[in-house]
């Protein structure tokens, strides 16, 4: 069984959890929320679910404090990967995920940006309709290939590239298309 962890603001994270959830039939979705930390009790084993998805936007390049919160909770987990939404500037928002996970013994094996629309009064307005439209469509072929990732369990590792990950070019490496990992 696949589970799908997300916290959505406006939408944009939930979307595409649920576009993601469409190529898992058989994954569970459960949304980060305050009290989903005091329900997951620690000693609660990961280890028999195939695969962990955490989808979230990013705040000021940074996932938001719950999904942080909840991570550093997170037990031992098998796959875990990392989708993240953002308007245009993700900065190292997956790096930052991995940092915390490693505090408990996780770590992402793939991680993904997905650029849409932004909510984000700071930032420029985003895009026309059209533009708007483009990018939709665009992030659900994305979420496709990163199903496809899931059931393969596609990890970053197995692509040597160990010191990119740590460097900071994680986003842009597991950013790959489908089946780019092997
Ligand atoms: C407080 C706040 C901070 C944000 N910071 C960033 C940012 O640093 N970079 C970025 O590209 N988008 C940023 N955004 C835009 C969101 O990441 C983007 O719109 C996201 O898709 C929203 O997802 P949601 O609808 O699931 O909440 C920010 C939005 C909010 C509300």
């Amino acid at each position: 069984m696949h589970r799908i962890y997300y916290f959505s603001g406006t939408g944009n994270s939930l979307w595409v959890a649920d576009k993601i959830r469409e190529n898992l039939p058989d994954a569970e979705f459960i949304p980060i929320t305050k009290d989903l930390q005091i329900e997951l009790p620690e000693s609660e084993t990961l280890q028999n679910i195939e695969s962990v998805g955490l989808v979230f936007p990013v705040y000021m390049s940074k996932p938001p404090r719950l999904v942080l919160d909840f991570i550093r909770k997170m037990p031992k987990a098998k796959y875990i990967y990392a989708v993240a939404t953002c308007g245009m500037m993700p900065g190292k928002v997956l790096k930052t995920v991995n940092n915390q996970l490693r505090k408990t013994e996780n770590e992402l094996s793939a991680g993904y940006i997905i650029p849409l629309v932004t909510n984000f009064i700071f930032l420029p307005k985003t895009k026309s309709d059209k533009a708007i439209e483009k990018a939709f469509q665009k992030a659900e072929l994305k979420t496709q290939s990163i199903a496809e990732n899931v059931k393969n369990h596609f990890s970053i590792r197995q692509r040597n590239a160990e010191s990119l990950f740590r460097s900071g070019f994680f986003d842009l490496q597991s950013d790959l298309p489908q089946n780019s990992g092997s």
